[in-house]
């Protein structure tokens, strides 16, 4: 039997028959539990058969499937796991309940973000017919992926997405810390243009063009130009994604440090699983366009090969430097502040020390 190929909006959008739903206070979370208890990522009763289907179909054409992976960027999250694991048996919540505010509120942004993607149909950009690939479904596919990292109430009802499953995770694993106002404000990353939640940027906060290293490449429609930054760029904060979910689950997995361990394991791997639906679209989406012939401005036929290597290559060198230093030093200041007003500050800030690097901060 030949895979199904062609999906519409409604089949994209088509939930699993969930056997129950997952209610924590009055955080509705999206997805749902099969009979034995399992998470089903919400939005996917086609959306990941769609997806190996594409991929499998890339494949057989003798295609690369992946167009870079997490190898390729500089990967280190801090405060480490030990750092924050001594944190916490000190008893310094604050800093880690900042932290994980601000993992659930840049997830947050990715509803925004997304909708910022031009959402229409991508056939007008190639020379061949892209019928039935990954590329087609976009339109349909990015939607789904905003309404995964952001809550969504297009049912009718609001259901919460990564964004606020971090802060029940946070909330469940540390107690109910105290969350305070300025946990939203001064952040290092600006959240994106139609943004509506409560997250304010730092005056020295990146901007979208440090967020999306775009080029004009003659020749190349400035959308499609947008399009292919814009999902590689999307592909690298996936990524960036997966190394909190391990730092997360290595901490407040850990008994010693977390109220519910079980707790944070089973939903941090939960979120990882709708992760890799984003993550492997993504991919397909990419070495799709790499085989394909974009319709230029002029009519002219230009490879999508070096394209896309050239916004990979843009990808990668944006994701370290300045604008990573800032987020660390934001962290840190805040470790910093905790710590100050303890007695026994300077000699955990020490031992903190001895556990791995500390970024330099402004106080
Ligand atoms: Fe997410
Ligand atoms: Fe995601």
């Amino acid at each position: 039997m030949t895979a199904k190929l062609n999906y519409t909006r409604e089949e994209i959008f088509a939930e699993y028959q969930f056997a129950s739903h997952v209610k924590i206070g009055d955080y509705l979370f999206h997805g749902g539990l099969d009979a034995e208890g399992n998470y089903l990522s919400p939005r996917s009763l086609h959306r990941i058969p769609a997806i190996k289907a594409w991929t499998q179909r890339l494949k057989d054409a003798g295609h690369t499937t992946t167009v870079f992976t997490a190898d390729d960027l500089p990967m280190t999250f801090f405060p480490n796991t030990e750092q924050s694991k001594l944190l916490l048996h000190h008893g310094c919540k604050d800093a880690m309940a900042r932290t994980l505010t601000m993992v659930g509120t840049i997830e947050g942004y990715g509803n925004a973000g997304i909708a910022l993607f031009p959402q229409e149909d991508l056939q007008k950009y190639f020379v061949e017919d892209i019928e039935g690939t990954c590329l087609a479904h976009l339109q349909y596919l990015l939607p789904a992926h905003g309404h995964d990292e952001a809550f969504s109430d297009y049912k009718g009802y609001k259901e919460s997405g990564h964004e606020e499953m971090w802060w029940v995770i946070r909330d469940v694993c540390l107690d109910y810390p105290e969350i305070t106002d300025d946990m939203f404000e001064d952040l290092p990353i600006p959240p994106p243009p139609g943004y509506q939640g409560r997250a304010k940027a730092a005056p020295d906060a990146l901007n979208i063009a440090e967020a999306i290293p775009l080029a004009m490449t003659p020749g190349v429609p400035p959308v499609l130009e947008f399009m292919v930054t814009g999902l590689t760029s999307l592909l690298a904060i996936e990524f960036a994604a997966a190394s909190t979910f391990k730092w997360a689950k290595e901490v407040l997995g850990d008994p010693e440090c977390s109220s519910d361990p079980e707790f944070a394991v089973k939903w941090v791997n939960a979120i990882s699983a709708d992760e890799t639906i984003h993550v492997t679209s993504l991919q397909c989406a990419l070495s799709e366009l790499s085989t394909l012939t974009i319709l230029g401005t002029e009519g002219q036929h230009i490879p999508g090969k070096p394209v896309l290597e050239a916004a990979v290559k843009r990808t990668i060198a944006s994701q370290q430097g300045d604008r990573f230093d800032r987020v660390l030093a934001h962290r840190m200041k805040y470790i910093k502040r905790e710590l100050d007003a303890r007695p026994d500050g300077e000699k955990i800030l020490a031992e903190f020390a001895e556990l791995g690097p500390v970024p330099e901060f402004v106080a």
